[in-house]
């Protein structure tokens, strides 16, 4: 029905802000897309050597995706909220503002999963964590913790949550085509290293 359809625009819109880029443009940090995978998102500001930078898009990113979860769910119910949340997902991917070429979607998909099933959000999390501390690698991270959701969703009681994990993660895996590749052929770089 509309009211989903509207949920939809709010979310996209709010997910296409580009965090990253806005931050490292303001701080004067140059352009991301001749830095590093050239990408929109933390990761990659992270590689222009500001760590504040860095931390300030990964909560902005992932704040924009919670924002919209829980503005749809208080105002519109669950199913609003989960359109919401692939909608926002699909913005930071594919931005109305800068062309449609976006990020990952990976701290947005972390905002979004703490804001709308906080267990899954927090094993998400944890999941990011302990392959980012064991294996230094953000893509990786994102890829297990991606892989892994649709599962803690649906053994934390949350499944009615599944598909749209699973939906989640197929744009992640196709966002990290080439991050695949470099994993692959040992050309991936670590976190913080310029590459
Ligand atoms: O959050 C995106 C991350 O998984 C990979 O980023 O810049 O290394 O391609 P990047």
């Amino acid at each position: 029905p509309l009211v989903l359809l509207l949920w939809a625009v709010v979310g996209y819109l709010l997910g296409s802000i580009p965090f990253g880029m806005i931050l490292s443009k303001l701080m004067n940090l140059g352009d991301l897309r001749s830095i590093g995978s050239g990408n929109i998102g933390a990761t990659n500001v992270l590689r222009t050597g500001n760590k504040k930078a860095a931390f300030a898009t990964l909560i902005l990113d992932g704040g924009k995706g919670a924002v919209a979860v829980l503005l749809a769910r208080e105002l519109a119910g669950d199913s609003a909220a989960q359109v919401a949340a692939f909608a926002s997902f699909l913005g930071h991917c594919f931005p109305i503002y800068i062309g449609f070429k976006g990020g990952k979607g990976v701290a947005t998909f972390i905002g979004i999963a703490l804001a709308i099933a906080w267990p899954v959000g927090l094993l998400v999390c944890l999941t990011w964590l302990v392959v980012a501390v064991v294996t230094r690698y953000s893509s990786l991270s994102a890829l297990a913790a991606a892989t892994l959701a649709p599962f803690i969703a649906y053994f934390l009681g949350f499944g009615q949550m599944v598909l749209l994990f699973i939906l989640l993660a197929l744009v992640i895996y196709v966002r990290h085509k080439t991050n695949i590749e470099r994993l692959l052929s040992g050309q991936e770089s670590k976190i913080g290293n310029k590459g």
